[in-house]
């Protein structure tokens, strides 16, 4: 039988690549958003690349948990990819209420209903930033997690310990907790730590869709190309490495998409070796930010304008992956590289300019 995957989220960024990639691999997918960061361009995207007409698309805010159990009571759900969540790092020291209300009752909803209709599989989607600022490079997923500098990166920090709390509660206390179990054994979990994910899709119909003034650097790069911003700003030049600039493991989206297809699988199939497994979803490349404005210039033939400024804070010198775990026992690895990602990114940007 057709696997049902719920793609909580699935009109965003990562989502609809993902969904993209999820679709192309035989699953059917339910994508389950408020719309409340993107409108339907990416979805409808979606359904222009893949050919498929009839994605289930369900307008819903993951915090009413009345909706996302009715939405489990209409749908057999096999696996959850849950993105549903703010990610705006500033705007989380703003506003941390928001920001803890939101990204935790939507993901306790999900893992609630889940448990309800007897078990779940959850990706959660994770982010490099719970490794902070650290010296020993490459992180491996056995690094240890700093204390989160953003109510952000708690939300990302304290979801992954739900997570791993609510499996450990499933494998010990089972049937009587978890009625009408699943033969796969109730709850199974992976969180997926992305790196940088940048660029859009080869075909151009699906990318980032930044409200207001962009806070991540290549959306910013590609609205300076374009005219809409006057100028980049790069944040530091008198930074510990090579060129004095930031280095981050700049991730292809749609690699990073192919990774939650290989993780979701490894569920569905039985393939895990522990309940709850946690993978870095990098390049294991580190590439400064001058060394991508300057790639981005020769890919796409383009004079961009940009200044040296001051450090932006809470940035870390350096961080990037060590992949080594994801492509061993995901049997996935990034394959892209930089110029592709950077000229994905590009075009996206004209086309939205069509
Ligand atoms: C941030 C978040 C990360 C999140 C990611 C994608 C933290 C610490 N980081 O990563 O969790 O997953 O966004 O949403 O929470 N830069 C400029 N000029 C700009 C913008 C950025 O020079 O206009 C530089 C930054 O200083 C940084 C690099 O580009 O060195 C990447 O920045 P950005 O794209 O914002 O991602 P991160 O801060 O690494």
């Amino acid at each position: 039988m057709t696997k049902n995957v719920l793609v909580s989220g699935g009109a965003g960024y990562i989502g609809s690549h993902v969904t993209v990639e999820l679709i192309q691999a035989g699953y059917n997918v339910i994508v389950a958003d408020n719309l409340s960061n993107c409108d339907m361009t990416c979805f409808e995207g979606v359904k222009a690349i893949t050919g498929k007409k009839d994605i289930p698309f369900i307008k819903i805010d993951c915090c009413d948990r009345d909706a996302v159990f009715r939405l489990f009571d209409e749908y057999r759900i096999d696996a959850v990819i849950h993105f549903a969540a703010f990610k705006a790092v500033g705007e989380s020291v703003a506003e941390p209420i928001k920001y803890y209300r939101n990204n935790l009752d939507s993901f306790l909803n999900i893992l609630e209903a889940g448990k309800n209709h007897g078990g779940c599989n959850i990706l959660f989607s994770s982010s490099a930033t719970v490794y902070g600022e650290t010296d020993k490079l490459p992180v491996t997923e056995d690094s240890p997690r700093q204390s989160a500098t953003s109510p952000y990166g708690n939300t990302k920090q304290i979801c992954e310990d739900i997570l791993r709390d609510v499996v450990s509660a499933a494998k010990s206390y089972g049937e009587s907790m978890f009625p009408g179990t699943r033969k796969n054994g109730p709850v199974k979990g992976i969180a997926l730590r992305y790196f940088n994910p940048i660029g859009a899709h080869p075909s151009a119909l699906i990318g980032e869709l930044p409200r207001g003034v962009p806070n991540n650097l290549v959306p910013y790069i590609t609205q300076t190309a374009i005219g809409k911003r006057e100028c980049l700003s790069i944040f530091g030049n008198d930074y510990p490495t090579p060129d004095g600039t930031c280095l981050r493991d700049y991730i292809d989206i749609v690699d990073l998409a192919k990774a939650h297809v290989a993780a979701v699988s490894r569920m569905l199939d039985g393939k895990m070796k522990k309940d709850y497994e946690i993978f870095n979803i990098g390049t294991g490349r580190p590439v400064s930010v001058y060394e991508l404005v300057t790639a981005f210039e020769k890919v796409n033939g383009i004079k961009l304008n940009y200044k040296f400024a001051e450090r932006r804070a809470g940035d870390v010198t350096a961080i990037w992956a060590d992949p080594s775990l994801a492509n061993r026992e995901l049997k996935w690895a990034a394959e892209r590289s930089i110029e592709d990602t950077l000229a994905a990114a590009w075009a996206w940007e004209k086309h939205l300019a069509e």
